[in-house]
């Protein structure tokens, strides 16, 4: 590394230069004309913080508990797909860092290495991220190996019926590595293999009729608990609840998939009295910096989700990276909170921040 980055943004350069263009295109980009993209990062920074002086912080906690998993800080891992593509040992190497920094990872259902290596590569406690699939037999394999390798809820992603359009992998004829959680399951459906297009694989394998109603046909399959990522109003939180998931995260899949959907942290607020604290809620979209982290905390989600930075860690640097990104936006957060005069995560409350719609 020519110099060593001083804080998140900086990765992205490093995995430009690390990355051939067609898979940095596809880590970096958004859907169509990338305004939700951009929007998810800018509505943090319309956000300010009030802190409070002269209050004891000379320790500070900024552990939490994620349904019932103590983590070292509320940064959690994004399911994102294809890590293989960022660098060799992929998911593994994510994995590895989760660990080290004692925090959950959410594995994609779209990983490049298995449900399987990645458990026997660290004793972390992981989540997984689902996609139904039209096959819901093979929705069902998939969800019995998930349980039976020790991963501890699933993360079914509901804002993904079709795939967003990605301008720039349209033009990069971006294709698709080998999904190895698939082998062997889908060969004579469509191909998983080497060389698919993305958009006609994730057409031809995901559940595109899939409803509220398929909730229960996921809990009759799994003990596990269920969390939502894809709920942006009131409306669908409420629902969400109803139907019993154990947990929500408020997610516009990073600006990849709908365009033009508000920023998500200018809508968490609107979900958090919605579900008024009947399960946690996460968040994700663009997380820099540790003052993200505490605005997030601040309007009401327990914790957030990291994607593209942890991969731009992953592409830098492989798993040293990844714990590098991680590291970088706890150290932020902890200095926010010592700043803003909370000691403990459960000090942050709404009074914290002010956004555009407060009066003041
Ligand atoms: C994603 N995301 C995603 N989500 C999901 O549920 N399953 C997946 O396979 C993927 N894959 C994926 C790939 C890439 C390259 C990106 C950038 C994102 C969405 C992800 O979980 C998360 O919602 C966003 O990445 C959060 O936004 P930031 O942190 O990237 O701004």
């Amino acid at each position: 590394m020519a110099s060593e980055p001083v804080n998140v943004n900086e990765f992205q350069e490093l995995a430009r230069q690390a990355l051939p263009k067609m898979y940095y295109d596809f880590f970096t980009g958004g859907a169509e004309d990338q305004h939700t993209l951009k929007e998810n990062v800018a509505a943090f920074r319309r956000i300010m913080l009030r802190p409070r002086v002269l209050v004891d912080v000379s320790r500070i906690d900024m552990s939490t508990t994620i349904l019932g998993y103590k983590i070292s800080a509320p940064i959690m891992i994004a399911p994102t797909a294809m890590h293989q593509l960022a660098h060799p040992e992929g998911e593994v190497a994510t994995a590895r860092a989760a660990a080290a920094c004692n925090t959950i990872m959410i594995l994609s259902n779209m990983s490049t290495c298995t449900v399987e290596e990645v458990a026997s590569s660290c004793n972390a406690v992981r989540f997984f991220q689902l996609y139904v699939l039209k096959r819901r037999d093979i929705s069902a394999q998939i969800v019995h190996r998930v349980e039976k390798n020790g991963y501890k809820a699933i993360v079914l992603t509901v804002d993904t019926p079709r795939l967003g359009r990605r301008e720039a992998d349209i033009k990069n004829r971006m294709v698709s590595p080998q999904l190895r959680n698939f082998e062997g399951l889908l060969s004579t459906e469509v191909d998983t293999d080497e060389g698919s297009n993305l958009e006609a694989l994730a057409e031809g394998i995901f559940d595109t009729s899939l409803s509220w109603e398929d909730i229960g046909w996921l809990k009759s399959i799994t003990n596990l608990p269920i969390l939502i990522k894809g709920v942006l109003t009131h409306e669908n939180a409420r629902k969400a609840v109803e139907v019993g998931v154990a947990g929500i995260v408020v997610s516009n899949h990073g600006a990849r998939q709908l365009d033009y959907t508000p920023a998500t942290i200018s809508v968490l607020e609107e979900v958090v009295h919605a579900v008024g604290g009947r399960v946690p809620v996460l968040f994700d979209g663009g997380v820099r910096r540790g003052t993200d982290v505490f605005k997030a905390l601040a309007l009401g989600a327990q914790a957030v989700l990291v994607g593209r930075p942890v991969v731009y860690g992953l592409a830098a640097n492989g798993e040293r990276g990844v714990r590098r990104v991680i590291e970088m936006l706890k150290d932020e957060f902890e200095l926010t909170m010592a700043l803003s005069g909370c000691s403990r995560v459960k000090d942050i409350t709404r009074s914290h921040v002010t956004t555009e719609f407060d009066k003041l």
